[in-house]
């Protein structure tokens, strides 16, 4: 082979690379907001301490740019407040920022009063309490989200969908207290029908058997809001799982995935989630 075909070659290789990775990891908007929560039952009065204090707390946590966690907490004239953010394991330290700034800006104004709250978007969540709930499993508030779609052969879906998620959960679940907690099957997994991704993820503050515990929870709760859908998102406070027919995070190494392996059927890719569930 001469140098140009080579190089000719190549350079088709990448055109194929960079056109497989357009097609499965379309770009997203900054941040997608799913859905919030506010303490009815805890709330303070307008303008006191309290107020204050949280809004330190928010200024705080969205100054901070350089990781994709961080919890703070401002001991105040009354309440102590704590908060954290966290950030899907695979969006990048600006998406991770933008999405943290979206929530410190929305949550005084969607709850204005409330001592406890927490805001999930598909790529961070934030929250804060009067509680100190640092290292501790917190399974509710909680949400489903089903894609509307239904798979074909839901039983025999399921039962292969629950073997996968739960060792992406082992997965997630293993880093020590502090470290990291995400995990995803980035090349898919492959059904006897169709390519499953999914994802798993704790806040680093849990230990592992506790987020083992927290995701065990979620992958239950699957059953509950989404039982043969062609995807779905189960979230808690603590820990969340999703799964879907389409790759819906970035691999988190970005090794080229061969083409065979992911082929996406179109069905229900890019259509908005349109409805929440309680669980
Ligand atoms: C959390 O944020 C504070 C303030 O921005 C910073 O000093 C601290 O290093 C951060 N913690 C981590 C683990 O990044
Ligand atoms: C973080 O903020 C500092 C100070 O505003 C800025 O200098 C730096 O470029 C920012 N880094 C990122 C990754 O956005
Ligand atoms: C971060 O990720 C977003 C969304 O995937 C992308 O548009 C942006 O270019 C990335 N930024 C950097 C600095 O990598
Ligand atoms: C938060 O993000 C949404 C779009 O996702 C945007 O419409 C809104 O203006 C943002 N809010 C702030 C305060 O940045
Ligand atoms: C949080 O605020 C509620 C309502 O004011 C109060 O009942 C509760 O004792 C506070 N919790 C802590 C840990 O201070
Ligand atoms: C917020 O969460 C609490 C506790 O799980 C739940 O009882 C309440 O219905 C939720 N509120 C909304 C508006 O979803
Ligand atoms: C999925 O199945 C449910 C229950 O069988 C049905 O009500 C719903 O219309 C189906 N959704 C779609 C998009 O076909
Ligand atoms: C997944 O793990 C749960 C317990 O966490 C267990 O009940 C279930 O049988 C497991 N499912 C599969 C398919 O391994």
């Amino acid at each position: 082979m001469t140098t140009s075909m080579v190089m000719a070659s190549s350079h088709k290789i990448f055109l194929l690379f960079f056109f497989i990775t357009f097609l499965l990891f379309p770009t997203t908007q900054a941040q997608t907001y799913i859905d919030h929560n506010c303490s009815s039952n805890k709330k303070f009065t307008a303008n006191s301490a309290f107020q204050s204090d949280r809004t330190t707390l928010l200024s705080s946590l969205a100054s901070n740019n350089a990781t994709d966690f961080n919890s703070t907490t401002v001991v105040g004239r009354g309440d102590t407040v704590y908060g954290l953010f966290m950030c899907r394991g695979d969006v990048n330290l600006t998406t991770c920022h933008q999405c943290v700034v979206n929530a410190t800006q929305r949550l005084p104004s969607d709850c204005p009063v409330s001592k406890e709250a927490i805001v999930w978007y598909d790529e961070c969540l934030l929250r804060y309490s009067n509680r100190s709930f640092f290292s501790i499993v917190d399974t509710r508030p909680r949400l489903g989200r089903p894609n509307p779609y239904n798979v074909s052969n839901p039983a025999s879906f399921m039962r292969t969908l629950y073997d996968i998620m739960n060792k992406t959960a082992d997965e997630a679940a293993k880093p020590a207290v502090g470290e990291k907690k995400y995990a995803s099957n980035a090349r898919g997994e492959i059904l006897p029908f169709r390519t499953v991704f999914c994802l798993a993820q704790c806040t680093p503050d849990l230990s592992p058997s506790d987020c083992r515990w927290c995701l065990s929870g979620t992958i239950g709760d699957l059953n509950l809001c989404c039982d043969g859908k062609e995807g779905a998102t189960v979230l808690y406070p603590s820990c969340y799982v999703r799964y879907e027919l389409y790759p819906f995070y970035l691999p988190e190494a970005p090794t080229p995935t061969p083409p065979s392996a992911i082929v996406p059927l179109p069905s229900s890719q890019g259509k908005a989630l349109t409805y929440l569930l309680k669980l």
